[in-house]
């Protein structure tokens, strides 16, 4: 099992897209995935259309060691995609709830989470404070989701230097994944940059700018089961295949007929429920 923290001390650079993304791509793919929304703003909660759900994680971290684990567990949530399952946030979790960075590892470690799960990803709240640091003492990769902007850039040094002085338990930064790229001279100046200062660690798949993810909040949907032909959805399967080394074509067609199975299954319920409706009309018509 891998535990994964998506973190990034600036806000808004994508961090609960790409966590739920790759997610439901990894649970569509076959594997069992356990998100954990580490975040007051409980976006990733709402992305996979859950909500705030209770107990949740704020619940896990007030419930102290003993009763950490069973709290946890109580926590754990089904999505909407059959193995991909989430412990919800709350709008009141903040740094206050953290005592302990340790708090979360030991919580992980007793529940026995390999039994069940291939992946856990956490998302985290902006910042690099208790919160984010129980998560990342919690996990084995840390994944940087990053916007290609000047200040961006220089900002994933700085908190690199802050991560290794500050907590040097933590584990390393594995990857740094390019969100919002547009081909221009400019952003390939950036993606340059960010070769240059993280040699090896950046993925060579960047996420392009693309309204689909707007769209999966507003209307509820999931990329890879109503937009599976989207740009967006493309260049998730590529990162999956660069991050996990897992085969492109296989996840694609896995998805495919995940997709052909969920529309057929919507068409039949629709179908029925016509049927039902005329049949209802028709004894509302000939009764006397
Ligand atoms: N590649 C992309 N193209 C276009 N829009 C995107 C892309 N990735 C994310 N977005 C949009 O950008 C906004 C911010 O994304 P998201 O909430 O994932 O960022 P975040 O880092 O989790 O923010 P926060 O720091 O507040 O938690 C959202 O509206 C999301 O739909
Ligand atoms: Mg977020």
């Amino acid at each position: 099992m891998k535990i994964v923290s998506i973190v990034n001390h600036k806000g808004g650079v994508g961090k609960t897209t790409f966590t739920g993304c790759l997610g439901q791509a990894l649970g569509l793919s076959g594997y069992r995935v356990l998100l954990i929304d580490n975040d007051g703003q409980h976006n990733l909660s709402s992305l996979v259309g859950t909500g705030i759900c209770s107990p949740n994680l704020r619940d896990v971290y007030k419930a102290g060691d003993n009763e950490a684990a069973a709290t946890f567990l109580k926590s754990v949530r089904k999505t909407g995609i059959g193995n991909v399952h989430i412990v919800t946030s709350s709008s009141g979790l903040s740094e206050g709830d953290v005592k302990d960075i340790s708090y979360m590892q030991r919580c992980l470690a007793a529940c026995g989470l390999g039994r069940f799960y291939d992946f856990v990803l956490i998302d985290n709240a902006p910042g690099l404070g208790m919160l984010q640091m129980a998560a990342v003492h919690a996990s084995n990769e840390i994944f940087v989701p990053t916007e290609l902007r000047q200040f961006a850039v220089d900002g994933l040094a700085e908190m690199e230097k802050i991560l290794k002085e500050t907590y040097p338990s933590a584990p390393p930064i594995t990857r740094i994944i390019p969100n919002f790229y547009r081909a221009t001279k400019r952003q390939n100046t950036f993606i340059a940059a960010l070769h240059r200062l993280f040699p090896g660690r950046v993925t060579q798949t960047a996420i392009p700018m693309d309204s689909v993810f707007d769209e999966l909040v507003t209307e509820g949907k999931t990329l890879f089961l109503h937009r599976l032909y989207s740009k967006g959805a493309a260049y998730y399967l590529k990162i999956m295949h660069e991050l996990f080394d897992l085969d492109e074509r296989k996840v694609w067609e896995t998805m495919l007929e995940k997709r052909r199975k969920r529309m057929s299954d919507e068409a039949r319920e629709r179908y029925f429920a016509r049927r039902e409706e005329a049949r209802a009309n028709r004894e509302r018509q000939e009764s006397p």
